[in-house]
């Protein structure tokens, strides 16, 4: 069984998905991933994303069971854990070379296994396989962390989902907390369409937003990105934060601090930009096109007071003009009948080009301007200077520091390493542009990101710190951000204080802030570590491209650092890897972060052995079910008496800031607006900038929501006097499917068979026909149909009550209940004395208030718009009234 390990890996990756196909037609699943859950939270732009995936070998035998997930490419990936039976098996960072060393000892041995790993342009792959025994279960767990970086004026966080297999509970959850608080954000991405796009939720607060993706099982099946193998696609959740100074943001914890610095306040600055464009004969076709129609839009986007040159080469170099130019309209159009000139053919001799640019640039100095030179190119030097470390010698002797040089590589064909190390010597960056139909828009895209310079020579200062990453910058853009790290040495300062110092327009700034070092360190205590690790991301990313720069002995410290550092904090990064050692002895694996560009590893034993289609499955094996499940009978629940309860939902804290630009509001006093006794207070995530939320007078039992097309309905009891929440909801389902949970249990009948769970038991998954159920701790998952929602249990001040959370539903007009419909919009109506609403074709005066959201675990306090319940409902509470849960 151990031979031939290679090729039967290789093999049954492709025999997974034929199983996923047949699974998918027959309802026949060897394999069954029974929940997949990403976890992504952020904090000050630092994310940490925990991918979970669970699943269970449903045949009479053991087998290999793949788990294979794509991660943002910048990302580290700083766990993977694998649970067996019990058994936690944990991914080991070591050196590369000794992981290889380990690795390679095992082949000879006999074992073997590697890496499959490759990277498209955003992504890249992490596989990984196990074997597991009949009937058993494995949990793979992955984290990987990022810091999200600001450009053209937002962050993106990029989810990555592909479960392979359509999956019950399947749940994407993402929080952000930006402590100046959140000032836009969006969900985008192709999981965020159609249908599937029901399946998202947003709740916002003040500094925190949450995100939540739920599909059904049916849903995933039926989008854009999905195919029979289930849901394929990412989710794009872009933000933007608050910013109070102009100095920045400070954030201290632990002994270290982050500064945030992206200043608005400051007039852009003209820039003389020299564009060399590569017409080498290997440009021809498509790529000289989609440049030709990038450099015509780029130079439309040109501001009048910038100045540029055009310079194209292949084996000899021509200048659109021999000096720089003003952006004038006649300008532009003259050197856009240029550009549609530009003819490819001939070899290539970047390092007269990029000289003849620094010579312009240099011949025209402007005075309050920012020099910016932009190289594209897709292929090495071929004439005139081809030695790459002459070229290097001459650029950076030429620039000598005064502007940044940019690189951009068209393709795979061009020496990357090369031009990366030609900007970054020169305090440019080197970027690729994948050939593919939207090259122009790349291409674009990278000239809006350093289209408006703000400030040259930035130089950051901190007193009492030290390891700080980098703290000068040649230029700072519109649209972007400053981030210096570092650690805070002296710990006897009571402020903690920060200058910048930099070349605007026309003067010299500066930004000085001090800050209270008493006032910063009272993040949340569950965010305690994340600046030591933020600062360590950054630095071992600061020191790999370092890298790049350095020779011998500086170099090999250098790495020495980037690996202590990311051997301290587990970082899979280019000089890591990942040693995974699995059950018995079955064959250890090493996970290397991938190169670009590079071809999957030739695998030694490949084609050399046909591939062994496995064993017919084993009789059909029971569902995944029962485990730690006892059952007994429904009992009928213990309702109190009283006829009336008083329920608080309602925080009484003071409202922040409201964040209506439209109305002005004199009566947006402290909040005064506590729901009133014996009412709920229902909050609703709505289509348009802020929650709504209504007080919903309550009769002791009620119904939460009907959907008479999707035979579902939810009826709630509340508790008694004093109480805050539900101490029953029973939720029932086509004829025969009740569930009914309480404070302390939960019974499930499916019309055959009754199920009980409590709420202290381990995590459990039970699923029959459409109805899926996962228990985890004080949290019940419930799939009815297209239907998701969870049922929270809340424990405070020694009360306990249920709260739900509809996550999904259709949106279709036969929803009924105290909960409201699936989405509401509303508009904000300007220029009233009291805020109103616009609602349904109703006007309606609303107040700002502040309230627990119970679906969320952790009961955040978000700000929402007052309304009364009937404009919600539309109907009378009597009409909601039910006689039996
Ligand atoms: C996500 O991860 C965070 C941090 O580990 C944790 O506090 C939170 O409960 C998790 N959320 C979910 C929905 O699992
Ligand atoms: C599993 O297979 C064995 C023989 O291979 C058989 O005796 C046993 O009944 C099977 N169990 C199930 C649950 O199918
Ligand atoms: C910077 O960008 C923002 C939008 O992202 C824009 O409102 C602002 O005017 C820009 N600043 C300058 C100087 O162009
Ligand atoms: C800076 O980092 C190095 C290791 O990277 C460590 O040895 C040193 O103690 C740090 N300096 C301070 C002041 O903490
Ligand atoms: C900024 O702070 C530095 C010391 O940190 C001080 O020398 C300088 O005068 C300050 N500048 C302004 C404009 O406040
Ligand atoms: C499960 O749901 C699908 C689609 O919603 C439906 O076609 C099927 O009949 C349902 N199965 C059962 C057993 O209710």
């Amino acid at each position: 069984m151990t031979m031939d390990k290679v090729a039967l890996k290789l093999t049954l990756f492709g025999l997974l998905f034929t199983c996923v196909n047949l699974a998918a037609e027959n309802k026949k699943q060897d394999i069954d991933i029974y929940s997949f859950h990403i976890n992504s939270t952020v904090t000050s732009r630092y994310a940490t994303t925990v991918i979970t995936s669970r699943v269970a070998n449903l045949l009479n035998q053991s087998q290999e069971v793949h788990f294979e997930v794509k991660i943002p490419k910048d990302a580290f990936i700083s766990q993977f854990r694998m649970t067996i039976e019990g058994k936690i098996y944990d991914g080991v960072v070591k050196e590369k070379e000794e992981a290889q060393q380990q690795y390679n000892q095992a082949v000879s041995r006999g074992q073997s296994a590697g890496l499959v790993s490759a990277v498209g342009r955003t992504l890249e792959d992490f596989k990984t396989s196990v074997t597991v025994a009949a009937l058993s279960k494995v949990t793979f767990e992955l984290t990987y962390e990022e810091l999200l970086k600001r450009r053209l004026g937002k962050y993106e966080l990029l989810i990555n989902a592909q479960p392979m297999q359509p999956v019950a509970d399947f749940k994407i959850d993402v929080h952000i907390h930006e402590n100046t608080g959140i000032s836009f954000l969006e969900v985008k991405g192709g999981l965020n369409t159609k249908d599937l796009s029901n399946a998202v939720t947003t709740i916002r607060a003040d500094k925190d937003s949450w995100v939540k993706f739920y599909p059904t099982r049916d849903q995933q099946k039926k989008c854009d990105d999905c195919s029979k193998n289930g849901l394929n696609g990412n989710l794009i959740i872009m933000y933007d934060v608050v910013r109070q100074k102009q100095s920045g943001d400070l954030t201290l914890s632990n002994g270290y601090f982050v500064h945030y610095f992206a200043p608005t306040d400051i007039q852009r600055i003209p820039k003389n930009v020299v564009f060399i464009i590569d017409k080498s004969g290997s440009m021809s076709g498509k790529k000289i096109e989609q440049t030709r129609m990038a450099m015509l839009k780029i130079l439309s986007d040109l501001d009048e007071d910038d100045h540029f040159g055009l310079i194209t080469f292949s084996g000899h170099i021509e200048t659109w003009k021999p000096e720089l130019l003003k952006a004038t309209e006649g300008n532009v159009k003259e050197a856009k009948m240029f550009v549609k000139r530009i003819n490819s053919g001939g070899s290539t001799d970047i390092n007269a080009a990029v000289l003849k640019a620094v010579d312009m640039i240099n011949n025209y100095p402007q005075e309050g301007s920012a020099s910016i030179l932009i190289l594209l190119t897709d292929g090495d030097p071929t004439t005139g200077e081809t030695d790459p470390a002459k070229i290097l010698e001459n650029v950076k002797k030429a620039i000598s520091g005064k502007f940044p040089l940019y690189s951009l590589g068209f393709g795979f064909d061009v020496n990357f390493e090369f031009l990366k190390k030609l900007s970054l010597e020169n305090n440019g960056v080197g970027r690729r542009i994948y050939e593919d139909s939207d090259a122009d828009l790349q291409l674009q895209g990278f000239y809006k990101e350093v289209a408006i310079p703000l400030l040259t020579d930035v130089q950051l200062n901190y007193q009492g710190v030290a390891n700080l990453t980098q703290s000068t910058f040649s230029q700072y853009y519109n649209g972007s951000e400053i981030v210096v790290a570092g650690q805070i040495t002296d710990n006897s300062l009571e402020s903690f204080t920060t200058e910048v110092i930099a070349l605007s327009k026309s003067t010299k700034v500066v930004y000085n802030s001090s800050v209270l070092t008493g006032d910063l360190s009272s993040d949340r205590p569950e965010h305690e570590n994340f600046i030591k690790r933020l600062w360590a991301f950054l630095t071992v990313k600061q020191l790999l491209e370092k890298m790049v720069l350095l020779k011998d002995l500086e170099k090999e410290n250098a790495k020495k650092e980037a690996l202590d550092l990311s051997l301290k904090y587990r970082f899979v990064t280019p000089i890591t890897s990942m040693v995974v050692t699995k059950p018995q002895n079955e064959e250890m694996q090493v996970n290397h972060k991938p190169k670009e560009g590079e071809k999957e590893p030739n695998r030694h034993s490949s084609g050399s052995i046909k591939p062994s289609r496995r064993q017919k499955a084993a009789p059909k094996s029971k569902m995944l079910s029962g485990h730690a499940i006892r059952t007994s009978r429904l009992r009928a629940p213990n309702s109190p008496s009283y006829s009336l309860s008083k329920v608080m939902v309602g925080q009484r804290t003071s409202p922040q800031r409201p964040k209506l630009r439209s109305i002005e509001s004199p009566t947006l006093k402290p909040l005064t607006t506590s729901p009133p006794s014996r009412s709920v207070r229902i909050l609703k995530s709505s289509g348009s900038a802020h929650p709504l939320c209504y007080d919903v007078p309550l009769a002791q039992k009620v119904r939460l929501q009907q959907n008479i097309l999707s035979e579902f309905s939810m009826n709630g009891e509340l508790e008694s006097v004093g109480g805050e929440g539900f101490s029953q909801i029973a939720i029932h389902y086509k004829a025969n499917h009740h569930l009914l949970l309480s404070t302390t249990e939960m019974i499930y009948n499916d019309g055959q068979k009754t199920v009980k769970f409590s709420w202290e038991q381990d995590l459990t998954h039970h699923e029959r026909e459409n109805v899926t159920l996962i228990l985890r701790s004080n949290e019940m998952d419930v799939t009815m149909g297209n239907i998701r929602l969870a049922i929270l249990l809340h424990k405070k001040d020694g009360d306990i009550f249920l709260w739900p959370a509809i996550w999904q539903q259709p949106k279709d007009v036969s929803l009924m209940g105290i909960l409201g419909e699936a989405d509401i919009s509303y508009e904000e109506i300007p220029g009233s004395q009291t805020p109103t609403l616009k609602l349904k074709d109703q006007e309606v005066k609303t107040s700002w208030v502040m309230v627990k959201d119970y679906r969320l675990a952790s009961a955040p306090v978000v700000g929402c718009w007052l309304v009364p319940f009937q404009v919600v409902v539309q109907r009378e509470l009597s009409d909601f009234t039910v006689t039996q849960l």
